[in-house]
């Protein structure tokens, strides 16, 4: 190698530790507290929230668990209860309860004076409740749409419109909303969810740049498949439950790990990140760097997995 190539390497390699210590340095110093934090997380019940409301008790948070069932946010509470006397690691909270439907908008406001009244200020939102669908267009009734629309994006929306002004008038705050690889790239036969994450997207994105200057933080994640019960739980095109386990969901990533990204993204205040492997992460590219490709890939998946009413 020539003295030019030689100078040509140094400085390209010294260029780039400059940029990993500038990053390093930049990550410690917008590193979040998580220790005495008030975390609600939504959709605390089961799954991907269940591990959420795990591992931030664990990180020493206050916790508001939210979900529809208070039965089933207690036994998570008491869970993690016991888990308190027996923590040997810092300080540890006993969480809070609210329960409330976020289908229903007219129950989010009062929720949201329920969960303020806690600790009286929230600290970080977990937007993480949601419901997933399947089923194809033409046999999907409009009220199914909305339906899936209300709990994936309006009840979230509504629910941080209401703590909003409590983080504003603190000048801090951190607000963390579950979307979906589905909220980057649309899929066929789940019109309705992929469309309730894009708009979660677009939404996160928007609050995003417009509370920055208030010292409040938006981290949107959008996982690939994790092993929950959300196929179990999704909707089909006339309301009815779709009740399987899919395959793709039970070979998914283990929520428990997908749990620790999130806190990974709270402490270092990440503005979006995609939880998935890399055909997804590929996927995501295409459809931005060469959609009539993406389209081409989506239309032949669409006959492949054609449902037989459609045949
Ligand atoms: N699993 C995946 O493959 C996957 C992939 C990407 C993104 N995600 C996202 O991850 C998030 C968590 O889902 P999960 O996989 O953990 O599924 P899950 O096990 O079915 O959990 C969904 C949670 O949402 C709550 N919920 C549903 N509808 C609600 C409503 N109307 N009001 C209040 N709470 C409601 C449920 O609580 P109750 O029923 O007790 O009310 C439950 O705790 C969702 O936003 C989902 O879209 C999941």
């Amino acid at each position: 190698m020539g003295v030019m190539g030689a100078s040509t390497l140094s400085l390209v390699l010294g260029g780039l530790g400059v940029l990993l210590l500038y990053r390093m340095l930049l990550r410690l110093g917008t590193s979040a507290r998580v220790q005495d934090a008030v975390v609600v997380i939504t959709g605390a019940s089961s799954g991907l929230g269940k591990e959420c409301a795990r591992i931030f008790h664990a990180a020493g948070a206050r916790l508001v668990l939210c979900g529809r069932d208070t039965g089933r946010l207690q036994e998570v509470a008491q869970e993690l209860t016991q888990l308190t006397t027996s923590s040997s690691q810092g300080k540890t909270y006993t969480p809070s309860t609210v329960t409330f439907d976020l289908a229903k908008a007219e129950t989010v406001d009062r929720a949201a004076g329920e969960i303020l009244q806690c600790y009286g200020q929230v600290d970080i939102l977990i937007n993480n409740a949601g419901i997933s669908y399947r089923g194809n267009i033409l046999d999907t009734d409009l009220s199914v749409q909305r339906a899936v629309m209300d709990t994936n994006y309006f009840g979230p929306i509504a629910l941080t419109q209401a703590l909003l002004p409590s983080m504003v008038r603190r000048r801090s705050g951190h607000i963390v909303v579950i979307s979906s690889i589905q909220g980057k790239i649309a899929i066929p036969y789940r019109s309705a969810y992929a469309a309730s994450k894009h708009a979660t997207q677009a939404y996160f994105d928007c609050l995003r740049a417009e509370v920055e200057h208030y010292g409040i933080g938006v981290t949107v994640v959008s996982p690939g498949y994790i092993q929950t019960n959300l196929s179990l739980n999704a909707v089909t095109g006339d309301g009815s439950k779709y009740g399987v386990l899919d395959k793709t969901t039970a070979m998914g990533r283990d929520p428990r790990d997908v749990a620790k990204a999130v806190l990974e993204a709270v402490r270092h205040r990440s503005k979006d990140i995609i939880l998935a492997g890399p055909l997804p992460a590929l996927a995501v590219y295409l459809r931005n760097l060469w959609p009539a490709l993406f389209f081409k890939v989506m239309s032949l998946r669409a006959r492949k997995e054609q449902r037989p009413q459609n045949d």
